[in-house]
């Protein structure tokens, strides 16, 4: 007798995917299917004592995050099993019908419930209210929001330099209590030292962290030539252009293989053209740097290019207004800001502004 399986795998919270595992073997003993497909394995077992009344529970190893060769953990799923007919043993091409779904990578930074209020001279400003948020490790997300709405405060209690005034935030599932040092942060102004060059500029980093030159110098150089600066390395930061300098502070960021990057309008002060190619550049270190990135943009393009989900604010105090996964392949491509699909995300995204009454069209 052949039992299909219909398993329901959480590929995200609030979502299920459905997939069909065939199933061989007779509904009163334990079967198992072992299925290595590189990083992909599946194994499921059953019992039961007649039609339909067969239980299974699959567990998946899942895929690993993006970059790494390492599976993340282990999933389950489980589902009844029901009996689809007799037909002749199952052949491993029938195997092909399972095929590796999208899971969830773990949590790599949970924000729950924070809020975030400045008490001045003139009294007190809310930035940021309920602000709940999980970030994927490897995942690349980008913040939308008006001016003032308190992204570059949510970006500071991330780093653990500004104090939350209510909620919590973990990183690893370790609370932040303090200025984490794990992270790397990149800002609208590059903040070089103009009396270094460029080199000196990036194992600035491994200086401050006493860390071991040698190598630190072997990894600044790698990372300078990722970002084609490798005839730059012994330029003082006048005679980069902004573009240059703002490559050099990235590396900079980078030089510690940080997991989580912050970055806060890092490209705000750039020409289009320059942007564009800073924006290939931060692509393709995060491929080669397997980290989370945070990036604060006022582009809508920007964000749905870069991203694989955009969070939308809403203006101060700042609340998750929603946030859209943009469903595009990877590696991104220049030519895919004119996919219609593209046009849609910004659509959508620019109607959530105008709902919110950032954008007015009247005259
Ligand atoms: N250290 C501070 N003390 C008092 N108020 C502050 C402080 N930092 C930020 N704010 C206030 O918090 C609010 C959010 O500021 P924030 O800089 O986070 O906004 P933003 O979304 O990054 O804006 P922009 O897009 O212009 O950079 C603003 O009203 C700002 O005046
Ligand atoms: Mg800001």
């Amino acid at each position: 007798m052949i039992i299909g399986l219909t398993a329901f795998v959480q590929t995200r919270p609030g979502r299920a995917t459905k997939k069909v595992w065939p199933y061989d073997g007779a509904a009163e003993r334990m079967a198992c299917i072992l299925l290595c497909r590189g990083w992909w394995f599946v194994s499921a077992s059953g019992t039961g004592g007649g039609k339909h009344q067969d239980r299974i529970s699959v567990s998946i190893m899942l895929p690993p995050p993006r970059n790494s060769g390492k599976p993340t953990g282990q999933g389950f799923a489980h589902g009844q099993a029901e009996e689809i007919g007799f037909r002749p043993k199952m052949r491993m091409n029938e195997m092909d019908m399972i095929r590796p779904v999208e899971t969830p990578a773990a949590p790599h930074v949970t924000i729950s419930g924070v809020s975030k209020t400045f008490r001045t001279r003139k009294g007190e400003v809310k930035a940021l209210s309920d602000i709940d948020l999980t970030i994927r490790r490897g995942e690349f997300i980008s913040v939308l929001g008006p001016s003032g709405c308190g992204k570059s405060t949510l970006l500071m209690l991330l780093s653990g330099l500004v104090p939350s005034s209510r909620g919590s935030i973990r990183v690893d599932e370790k609370a932040i209590s303090g200025p984490n040092s794990d992270i790397g942060i990149v800002f609208q102004q590059d903040v070089l030292l103009e009396w270094r060059s460029a080199l000196q500029n990036v194992l600035i980093q491994a200086e401050i962290r006493k860390s071991d030159l040698g190598s630190a110098r072997e990894r600044a150089q790698q990372l300078l030539k990722m970002v084609s600066l490798q005839d730059f390395e012994n330029a003082y930061p006048n005679e980069l252009s902004g573009g240059m300098r703002q490559r050099v502070s990235i590396c900079r960021a980078l030089l510690h293989r940080p997991p989580l990057l912050l970055m806060d309008e890092p490209f705000g002060a750039l020409d289009a053209m320059t942007r564009d190619q800073l924006q290939l550049d931060l692509l393709r270190l995060c491929k080669d740097n397997d980290m989370t990135v945070f990036f604060i943009t006022h582009s809508i393009q920007e964000a749905i290019f870069l991203s694989d989900r955009v969070v939308v604010m809403s203006p101060r105090p700042g609340r998750v207004e929603r946030i859209i996964d943009i469903d595009l392949p990877r590696p991104r491509r220049l030519a895919m800001r004119e996919d219609p699909k593209f046009s849609q995300y910004t659509h959508e995204i620019t109607d959530i502004f105008k709902g919110l009454g950032v954008f007015r069209e009247e005259v």
